[in-house]
Parts: C-alpha cells; sequence; structure tokens
C-alpha cells in the first residue's frame, strides 16, 4: 500500500507517472526504445517504450516462439484543469488568476478551497534542440475560493460551476503579474524566454493517506487510473516467462475520448504488435488471435449514501475484489469474463461484477476504443471506488494486493482460442 501511495505522490501528472515507471524499468534492466529507430529485438529481451511522454509500454520476449501477447491496458491522465496558453488573467480588484480550462469530466466542488498548484512539462529550447523538462512547482501556489454562502443561497442546492469564472484559481494580488511564467521557468530551470511550450494542470498539494476506524481506505489523487496502472504494472513485473509476450500499456488522453497519437485510438499499441511480429519473424493474426487484453479502468463501489445509484445485482465493495464491468459501453463479453475469471480463480483473488443500473448511461473506457485498432478478446476490469473523478479518491487499501495478484497470474499465461474453446497454459 505505502509503495502505491509513494507512486501517486510522486506522480502529480501524466508525464511525471510514465517517468517514474520508466526509472523503474530502467532499474530492472529493461532496454528503453526509441519508435524513430530501429528495433533489434532478442528472445529473453525486456524493453519500453514512450509516445509523447506521457504513454508508455513496456514487454518481454520469451525465450522461446511465442504464442501470442497477454497485454494490460490503464490511462495516464486524470480530469482536472489545464493550465492556458496566455495563463495569466489580472484583475478584477488588483487580483491575479490563472486562466484554466476544464480537461475532462470532473468532480469541480472538490477543487475549491484547497492549496493548488501546477505540474506538467515544459518543452524548452536549449541551442538546436527542443528538450522536455518535467515540472512540479513545489508550493502552495493557487487555490480556488468559493463564494461565501451569504453571497450564493444556492451553493448547497445543486449549483452549476461556471467553467469561465467559478473554477479559476487565484494566485496572486498586483504586485505579482507577470510572474507565472518565471515561477515555471525556474521550476523547469530555464529561462523564461526560452520556455517554446508547455502542457500543465493544476494539481492539489494533499498527497495520499490511509484512513477509517480500521485503516480499511485509502484517498489519494488520480486513483482512476493509476491505481489500476500501479496494480497492473507490479503484476507484469513479477510475472513467470511464459510463451506469450506480456505487455504493460499506459496510454494518455482517456477522459477527453482517446483520440491522439498516445491515445487508445492511436496506434501506439498496434505499431508495438505489428513491430515485435515483424522483429521476431511471427505471424502477425494469429498471435494477435491467440492475444487477450485486460482493459484496467476504476469501477463505482456502492456509495454510502447513495446506495440507490448502484444496480439491484452489482453491488461493488470495496477490500473485495477485481471488478469486472459488463454492459454495451464495455468489451467485456461472456468469453472474456470467463477467462479472466479464471484466471483469478487461479490466483485466488475474489472477482466483483458491475453493471450500471439499467436507467444510467455511465462510462465508457480504452477497452472497446483499443479494439478499433487491435482487435482481441478484451475484458474491463477496476478496482471499486468513490468519489471517481474527484480530485482525491476513495478506495479500499486491500484492493491494489488483489489486482497485482491477478495480473502475476495473467501475465504467466499462454491463451488460445480455437472455434469457441478457450486454454489458458
Ligand atoms: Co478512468
Amino acid at each position: 500500500m505505502q509503495d502505491l501511495l509513494t507512486f501517486l505522490g510522486a506522480s502529480p501528472s501524466r508525464f511525471h507517472a510514465v517517468e517514474n515507471l520508466c526509472h523503474t524499468l530502467d532499474g530492472a534492466g529493461y532496454t528503453r526504445l526509441s519508435e524513430g529507430r530501429a528495433w533489434e529485438l532478442a528472445p529473453g529481451g525486456k524493453y519500453y517504450v514512450t509516445r509523447n511522454g506521457s504513454a508508455l509500454l513496456a514487454f518481454r520476449i520469451p525465450r522461446k516462439d511465442f504464442t501470442g501477447f497477454m497485454i494490460s491496458a490503464s490511462h495516464s491522465d486524470a480530469p482536472g484543469f489545464r493550465v492556458k496558453e496566455n495563463a495569466e488573467l489580472t484583475g478584477p480588484d488588483g487580483y491575479v488568476r490563472l486562466n484554466v480550462e476544464r480537461y475532462g469530466g470532473m468532480l469541480c466542488a472538490p477543487w475549491l478551497d484547497r492549496p493548488l498548484t501546477v505540474a506538467g512539462r515544459v518543452l524548452v529550447r536549449t541551442g538546436d534542440a527542443i528538450e522536455t523538462r518535467l515540472v512540479y512547482v513545489d508550493k502552495d501556489l493557487l487555490l480556488i475560493p468559493n463564494v461565501a454562502v451569504h453571497m450564493n443561497r444556492a451553493a448547497n442546492d445543486g449549483f452549476k460551476y461556471d467553467a469561465k469564472c467559478d473554477t479559476i484559481p487565484l494566485m496572486g494580488l498586483e504586485g505579482t503579474k507577470g510572474s507565472f511564467r518565471a515561477i515555471v521557468g525556474k521550476a523547469a530551470d530555464c529561462k523564461e524566454e526560452d520556455i517554446l511550450g508547455t502542457d500543465l494542470f493544476l494539481c492539489i498539494r494533499q498527497k495520499g493517506l490511509v484512513w477509517g476506524a480500521d485503516g480499511e481506505f485509502l484517498s489519494a489523487p488520480m486513483l482512476d487510473d493509476l491505481q489500476c496502472a500501479f496494480g497492473c504494472f507490479q503484476g507484469f513485473l513479477a510475472a513467470k516467462e511464459s510463451a506469450s509476450v506480456p505487455v504493460f500499456a499506459l496510454l494518455d488522453n482517456e477522459e477527453v475520448g482517446s483520440l491522439t497519437k498516445q491515445g487508445a485510438d492511436g496506434t501506439f499499441l498496434s505499431d508495438l504488435v505489428s513491430r515485435i511480429c515483424e522483429a521476431m519473424g511471427r505471424d502477425r493474426a494469429s498471435a494477435v488471435a491467440n492475444s487477450f487484453l485486460v482493459s484496467a479502468d476504476n469501477a463505482h463501489a456502492v456509495h454510502p449514501n447513495h446506495p440507490e445509484y448502484a444496480d439491484a445485482t452489482h453491488r461493488p465493495a470495496m477490500n473485495a475484489g477485481v471488478v469486472i464491468k459488463h454492459g454495451v459501453r464495455y468489451a467485456t463479453d461472456g468469453a472474456a469474463q470467463a477467462v479472466f475469471t479464471a484466471v483469478c480463480q487461479r490466483a485466488g483473488v475474489p472477482v466483483q461484477h458491475f453493471s450500471n443500473r439499467s436507467d444510467l448511461a455511465g462510462g465508457s473506457t480504452l477497452g472497446n476504443i483499443s479494439n478499433s485498432h487491435l482487435s482481441l478478446n478484451t475484458v474491463d476490469i477496476g478496482l471499486p471506488q468513490l468519489a471517481m473523478h474527484s480530485c482525491f479518491e476513495t478506495a479500499g487499501v486491500k484492493d491494489t494486493e488483489y489486482l497485482i495478484q491477478a495480473m502475476t497470474a495473467f501475465y504467466g499465461c499462454v491463451f488460445q482460442e480455437e472455434n469457441g474453446r478457450f486454454t489458458l497454459a
């Protein structure tokens, strides 16, 4: 549990999350590949590649011919607020604020009245090149103040947040005008004028913690989806070698539709499969047919104050195991469910089921989108959590370990399908 909190604490942005995983892979002897170069892959080799600094694919080549790919996919981004290019809003009345826009479908209320800062990446001119620097402004820099209830009597009656004013953070008073870019430059260790581009997001200063009468809950930023990413990653690292290629995929932009080069609706994952097959002289179509994707993105636990939002017969509980997600917006079907359930049984991990209450649309995730580029047997899963898309989400302390165990077993399997008969060696 501490490992998860440490990872989350060191990952205030998607770029930091990817970099932290890269460090772990470096330490574990993985070779970093570049998409822009030819790849020489060898049996027994361990590799990873990033795209845009916000998506990551890691994989191992088995010592013998491989059957197919055992893949997990989770996402690195989280809903929040993106800092606009011309970031400073001066006024009214001597205030200096930061101009931000919504990124994804966040719960707005939790962002207010708490210390915030910015994190992300800065593109810096260095001689002939443009270098990427990750930045985290390590101070209580910003806050979005609520309007006093005396002036906003509707505050407790279903308030509608106006994105152009209600969620704009305050940074300082008149004397601080023009200082934001200098603050970012300092964090990026560069001159202000050498900043050529930025991808900066607001983040909360509160670190993750364990709480509850018996320490049964944990709350932290970005549990959706870094909790699943972490669990899949640990399982990927721990798995025994099999005759499959294990692939850990962390993709970006899930919260805004995945339609980017580094998103699930891009070619990153399918390009990887093609390149591995080509390098190893393996027929791609038959390898993909003998492959399996676990699309891992958090699920909703039954809410203590609003149990009525949960479906009558699908009621995921925290600390009760991995959740298989069912419904028209998920890729899960009976076959994929059966295969993943068999994996969990093998690992001794309890399985729960989620389905939207029949009159609610719910959300969507990576599985279906990824299948439009790489079509293979897919299950959608997640860990049960509360307050999804809050900036401080809550989950059970036991469930990460359940996911690690399930994914360790999953990555050690060889999956094959022949006319409706599925085997897991
Ligand atoms: Co998610």
